[in-house]
Parts: structure tokens; C-alpha cells; sequence
């Protein structure tokens, strides 16, 4: 679809109210731009491969199975080898979203990646993925908003396709959190797990797909979730290695009464400004922090617990990879069906927060054949070979060049 063309609105069943709401919205955002949507055709989750029980970790602390089932919910979690990393769990959920939606990594417009443990500080692990997939033709950043990160990347990457800017979008939320926790403080590391859940959002004419979005942040309550080292302020040094400065220190319960603050009303606000109502709402799906948080918010908002999805008893805390994780969770349990509505809804450290409001479409996973998984180890093998001979040319330029740039130019010389 092109931006020139317009769909009209006699094309849109009455009824949706929901949907003649967000298009009036866009219309007010975009002017005269064609009324596209973002839809969900693609997702996928990867998780390492080494299982934590709550057993394992008390005989590396002082605590016990009861004390975090009872105060977290949380009974395993999952933790990176040292051959598993953020960027290898991104670009297997991504690549089992691409999968599943029939897409080709060409096809690929751009690619957030949301994570509060990035690969390095740059190369942000979006380009990592980006290469390992073989998208040639997309762009790709990373996007830091702690564990409210994929609320945000799916805001983004929808609005990227509505303005007609992108027309396939891959959101990936994928953390090692496993890497900046203090193995030694039992109030922080019976709480996360590592993992990554991916979207394929695409453009369509089809109304439906993300509807409404809510996302704020109140800098003044960082402290209260942080990983106070290795950047501009405190550098790394001998003095942050010994105080633990570079893993993640929580006042446990400030960041309780933040989350039950905030949870009710940023779903509130994404069904209103849909002009729905929360009898609407087929199923939500909370951040995996904690079962007492999605208690209380259930409890506010007067909604039947078991219309949350609750996976954070086998996984912990996966931070922006917990909602993705838990949605395909929910699918491959037959909770959602093509129409439903779900708010995903988001907070963490910033402080940030945010919920997003979807009706779900109809795509199915497709058919895995032998000949997808032929063509599936093809692609692999070419984007590795790819990137392999991107790599040699570089050295090949290097070596011809040596340290002169290819126009003959010189860096300016310091004297
Ligand atoms: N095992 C046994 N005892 C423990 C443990 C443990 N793992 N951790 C703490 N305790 C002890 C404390 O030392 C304290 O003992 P004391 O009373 O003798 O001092 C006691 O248990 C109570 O500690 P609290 O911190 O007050 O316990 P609380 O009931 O608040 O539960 C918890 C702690 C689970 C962390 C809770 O505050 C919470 O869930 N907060 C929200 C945390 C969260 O969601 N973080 C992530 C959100 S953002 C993101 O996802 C990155």
C-alpha cells in the first residue's frame, strides 16, 4: 500500500468503535496519509538452555523454595551459558517469529530490540541480529526502558508502519539479566530469569492490529531500580567491581508500591482511549515481576485473575522479554483467538510504564515442512556466509588502503 492511497471509510464495520477511534486519532497524527495498521503476524520466544529451580538457588544463598513462592510467585527461571548471550536469544525468537509468519528476513524494514542487558554498550545487539538474520535491508537500534522496553518497542514499530514509514517491523525484547545480578544478594537474584520473545508487526489495510498505546516515565523514581556503573557517571574501576556497582540494586518494595500504582490505570487509559470498556478485554497480559503485583492490579481494575497470563512462576522476571514470552505462552495454550483484545500492559526502571491495547488477527504458525526447514537452514547459511565475506572484504580494503581512506583523503593530523 502506498501512501498515496486512502481507505475509505465506509470500509470499516460500524460497530468497531475501537477501530474508528484509533483511525480518527491517526488521522489527526497523519493528515491525509492512508489508514494503515500495525498487525501481529509473526512472534516467537527462546530461552536458554539451563534450568535455576528456587531449590538450586538456596544452596547458593540463604533462602527458601517457600519465602519466594510465597512473596514472588517465581519457581524456576532460566540462565544463560556462556555460549547463550542477549543476541543469541534475540535473533532465535525472532527467527522462530519470522518463521512462523512465512517472512523473509529481506523483508525486514527495521528492528528494535528492547533490553536493559545489551550484547555491549554499542554495537547495539540490534545489528547483531540484524546480521545474523540476513536482514540486508533493514535498519536497527536498541531501545533501553527496563522492563516496560517492549511496550515501547511495539509502540514504536507500529507507529513506524501507521506513519507508512515501514511496512514489516521486527520488536524483540530479550534479556541476560543472569549477567548483572549480584549472585550474592538474595533479595535480587531469586527474582530474574533470562530469555526473548519477538513480534513481526506488519502493514495493513485490515483495521485491527495495535490499537491504542500509553507510555510515561518519572526520572525522579531511578534510584529505586538501577545499575548505577559502566556508564558516563561512574566509569568502571576497581572501586565499582568491589561494591557491586554494576549489578542491579532494587528497593524491592518502593518498586512494589510503584507497580500497583501504575498498573490499573495505564490499562485504564489504553481501553478509554480506544473507546472500550474492560468488559471488552479478552485477556491481559501484565510484566512478569512479581503475582502479587498482578493480584493487586486485577483486584483495581475488578478483573477475573484468570484473565491475566501468569508465566513468571516457570520463567522469573525476563524484564522486556517477560510479555512477549508470555503472550506465546497464552497462544500455544489456545487463550487467544483471532478478534480478541489484549492490553499488555508494563513497568520497570526509568521508572517507566506503559500499556499497549491489540486486537489480535488471524495468523496462524505456518506449517513446518521439511522444505521450510531446508530453506530455513539455507538462509541461515547464506547470511552467515554473507556477513563472513563482508568481513574478509573489510580486511581486503584495510590491507589494500592501509591507513590512507579510499578518496586519498587524511584524517586531520594531530600535532
Ligand atoms: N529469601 C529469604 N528472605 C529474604 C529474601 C530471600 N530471597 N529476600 C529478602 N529476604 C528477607 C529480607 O532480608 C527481609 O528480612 P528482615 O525482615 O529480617 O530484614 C524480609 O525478607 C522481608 O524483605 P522485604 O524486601 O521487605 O520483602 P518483601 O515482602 O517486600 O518482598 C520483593 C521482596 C519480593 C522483592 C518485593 O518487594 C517485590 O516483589 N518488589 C517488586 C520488585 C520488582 O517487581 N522488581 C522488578 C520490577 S522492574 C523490573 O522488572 C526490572
Amino acid at each position: 500500500m502506498t501512501n498515496s492511497e486512502t481507505l475509505p471509510t465506509a470500509q470499516m464495520p460500524p460497530a468497531r468503535i475501537a477501530d474508528n477511534k484509533a483511525a480518527e486519532k491517526q488521522k489527526a497524527a497523519f493528515g491525509s496519509h492512508p489508514t494503515r495498521y500495525a498487525h501481529v503476524v509473526g512472534w516467537g520466544m527462546a530461552l536458554p538452555q539451563k534450568l535455576l529451580t528456587n531449590s538450586d538457588l538456596a544452596r547458593m544463598v540463604d533462602t527458601t523454595d517457600e519465602w519466594i513462592v510465597s512473596r514472588t510467585g517465581i519457581r524456576q527461571r532460566y540462565v544463560a551459558d556462556e555460549k547463550e548471550s542477549t543476541a543469541t536469544l534475540a535473533t532465535q525468537a525472532a527467527s522462530n517469529a519470522l518463521e512462523m509468519a512465512g517472512i523473509a528476513p529481506s523483508e525486514v524494514d527495521l528492528i528494535i530490540v528492547a533490553t536493559a542487558t545489551p550484547e555491549h554498550l554499542f554495537p547495539a545487539t540490534a545489528c547483531l541480529v540484524q546480521d545474523a538474520l540476513g536482514c540486508e535491508n533493514a535498519g536497527a537500534f536498541d531501545l533501553l526502558a527496563a522492563c516496560t522496553g517492549f511496550i515501547y518497542g511495539i509502540t514504536l514499530g507500529s507507529q513506524m508502519i501507521r506513519s507508512g514509514a515501514n511496512k514489516t517491523v521486527l520488536v524483540i525484547g530479550a534479556e541476560t539479566l543472569s549477567r548483572i545480578v549480584n549472585w550474592e544478594d538474595r533479595a535480587t537474584c531469586v527474582l530474574f530469569g533470562d530469555g526473548a520473545g519477538a513480534f513481526v508487526l506488519q502493514a495493513s489495510d485490515q483495521p485491527g492490529g495495535v490499537l491504542t498505546s500509553f507510555l510515561r516515565s518519572d526520572g525522579s523514581g531511578g534510584e529505586a531500580l538501577s545499575v548505577p556503573a559502566g556508564g558516563s557517571k561512574l566509569k568502571t574501576s576497581y572501586d565499582t567491581l568491589r561494591d557491586n556497582l554494576h549489578a542491579i540494586q532494587m528497593n524491592g518494595r518502593e518498586v512494589f508500591r510503584f507497580a500497583t500504582r501504575v498498573m490499573a490505570s495505564a490499562v485504564k487509559t489504553v481501553v478509554d482511549e480506544a473507546g472500550l470498556t474492560l468488559d471488552d478485554i479478552q485477556l491481559v497480559v501484565p510484566h512478569q515481576a512479581n503475582t502479587r503485583i498482578i493480584e493487586s492490579a486485577a483486584e483495581k481494575l475488578k478483573i477475573p485473575e484468570n484473565k491475566f497470563v501468569v508465566t513468571l512462576d516457570k520463567y522469573g522476571n525476563t524484564s522486556s522479554a517477560s510479555i512477549p514470552i508470555a503472550i506465546c505462552e497464552a497462544f500455544t495454550q489456545g487463550r487467544i483467538k483471532p478478534k480478541d483484545k489484549l492490553v499488555l500492559v508494563g513497568f520497570g526502571g526509568g521508572l517507566t510504564w506503559g500499556a499497549t491495547l491489540l486486537e489480535w488477527g488471524t495468523a496462524t504458525p505456518k506449517e513446518q515442512t521439511r522444505w521450510n526447514k531446508t530453506q530455513r537452514n539455507a538462509r541461515k547459511f547464506l547470511s552467515r556466509l554473507r556477513s563472513f565475506s563482508k568481513r574478509i572484504l573489510r580486511m581486503l580494503e584495510s590491507a589494500i588502503w592501509g591507513r590512507s581512506a579510499p578518496s586519498g583523503e587524511q584524517p586531520p593530523r594531530t600535532k
